[in-house]
């Protein structure tokens, strides 16, 4: 019978261990295979429906991102906007007047005879499930409004080259309308790219309810975000306390939410589960302008 190793031996084998763990092991796994560090997923979790362009991602599939292609584009003197910080790790800053009053209501005539029902995507189908998602989505024409916008994004985060903005989406929110959270990273950068980032712009915001809410987040201490958040959120209908419920951005007409979906390593960040809350009253119109990732070599992100 084979005996058992020593116990000290065990010892000594585990202290190697340590290094060959953190030096080589956990690098070479975040770098080739980041979709095995991706948080446990509930049978509930999904993702947003674009994260779906098929098996392989083709980041210069025009019908998909919205390359820079020297078509040219007129945009208004800016008027600029307001930047607010509100959490470095992962990054989300709120946003105010990242779009003018004129620029939305061109948006919202654009799209207005466009829309068809949202989907869902859970890593496998797309469809509709009113359960999880009840809205209206419309492609927007890339026309100088939206071309200005596109700009914008990548002005904002720097004008990174190995971003591509994805073509952009109006969703409609009418009463009762509202998404399920849900993370808009779907850990897909070994299939060619993922979403680094999103604003989430609100367009219309003629309602009640219909806030963003971030269930992992903390409410940051500053009396001045009161403005942008709810600070009197109740938890009402889901018998959970005020903690429970993170925070929820207003929706505010012209005003955005940006935030970082990716950490450098290429995994993405729990706390950016977020959720449309349904609208109670009137109709909200967001606009999502999402960054998509690709890795120039290895699963690295080259910052
Ligand atoms: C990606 O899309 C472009 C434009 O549609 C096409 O020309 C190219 O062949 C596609 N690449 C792959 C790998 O499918
Ligand atoms: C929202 O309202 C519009 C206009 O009344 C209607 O055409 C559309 O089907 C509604 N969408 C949903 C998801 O209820």
């Amino acid at each position: 019978m084979a005996s058992l190793p020593k116990l000290s031996t065990v010892f000594t084998w585990a202290i190697y261990f340590i290094p060959v763990y953190i030096f080589i092991l956990d690098p070479l796994v975040r770098g080739y295979f980041p979709g095995l560090l991706a948080p446990p997923r509930d049978s509930d979790d999904i993702f947003d429906e674009s994260s779906a362009p098929g098996p392989g991602i083709n980041l210069t599939d025009d019908s998909f991102v919205s390359p820079e292609d020297g078509v040219p584009f007129s945009c208004p003197s800016a008027e600029g906007y307001s930047v607010h910080l509100l959490s470095h790790e992962p990054l989300i800053m709120y946003i105010e007047n990242f779009i003018s009053e004129t620029e939305a209501n061109h948006i919202l005539d654009m799209s207005v005879n466009k829309y068809t029902p949202s989907i869902v995507y859970d890593g496998q189908t797309e469809r509709i499930d009113p359960t999880k998602r009840l809205s209206d989505r419309a492609l927007l024409d890339r026309d100088d409004t939206v071309r200005c916008l596109e700009d914008r994004a990548r002005a904002f985060q720097g004008w990174r080259p190995d971003l591509y903005i994805e073509r952009m989406w109006a969703q409609r929110y009418n009463a009762s309308g509202h998404y399920r959270h849900h993370y808009d990273w779907a850990g897909s950068l070994a299939r060619g790219g993922d979403r680094f980032s999103t604003f989430m712009v609100y367009l219309e915001a003629d309602c009640e309810g219909g806030g963003t809410n971030f269930p992992r987040l903390r409410m940051p201490d500053g009396e001045g975000w009161c403005r942008f958040l709810d600070c009197e959120q109740d938890g009402k209908g889901k018998g959970k306390g005020k903690a429970e419920m993170g925070i929820t951005f207003k929706p505010i007409k012209g005003n955005a939410v940006f935030w970082e979906n990716l950490r450098q390593d290429g995994t993405g960040y729990p706390e950016t589960w977020h959720a449309a809350f349904p609208v109670t009253k009137g109709t909200k119109v967001g606009l999502n302008v999402w960054s998509w990732y690709q890795p120039k070599r290895r699963n690295r992100l080259g910052r």
